[in-house]
């Protein structure tokens, strides 16, 4: 009795979470007003799992906080803007690219699109790149 109410749990729980899987990868996540974001700064949204910076001409670029070594999750550096792997240290500098390895490639990125003044970003499509081109910069 005892076991199948834990495997009911189970099943239910499944469900539950594949609906928000689905749900979720509809959805964009919001990181709030443009005018809110300073240049040459770094914002952390641990629970959209990147990091937004703003550069100097204003430009976004939402980074993915997995290093592309073996997926620690990397810490903004304040002093450089950029950032470092606890795992293996591994250094990326504030455009995401490689400084140290063991990792080989720059941070993943994921799409921006500004809407009404906020900044929507597509938490889902992690986008691999070889190295930081201007052009991955989204402007409002
Ligand atoms: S996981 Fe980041 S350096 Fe290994």
């Amino acid at each position: 009795m005892a076991i199948a109410s834990v495997e009911a749990f189970f099943i239910i729980k499944g469900g539950v979470s594949k609906v928000e899987q689905a749900n979720a990868k509809k959805e964009l996540f919001n990181a709030g007003k443009v005018d809110s974001f300073h240049k040459n700064k770094t914002y952390p949204f641990s629970t959209g799992h990147f990091f937004l910076r703003r550069f100097e001409d204003g430009g976004f670029l939402a980074m993915s906080v997995k290093c592309t070594h073996l997926g620690c999750v990397v810490n903004s550096n304040l002093e450089t803007g950029g950032f470092n792997c606890p795992c293996h240290r591994s250094q990326f500098n504030r455009f995401g690219e490689v400084l140290a390895a063991p990792a080989t490639r720059p941070l993943d990125i994921f799409p921006i699109v500004i809407k009404n003044g906020e900044i929507l970003i597509d938490t889902n499509k992690a986008v691999k790149r070889t190295s930081f081109e201007k052009s991955q910069l989204t402007y409002a």
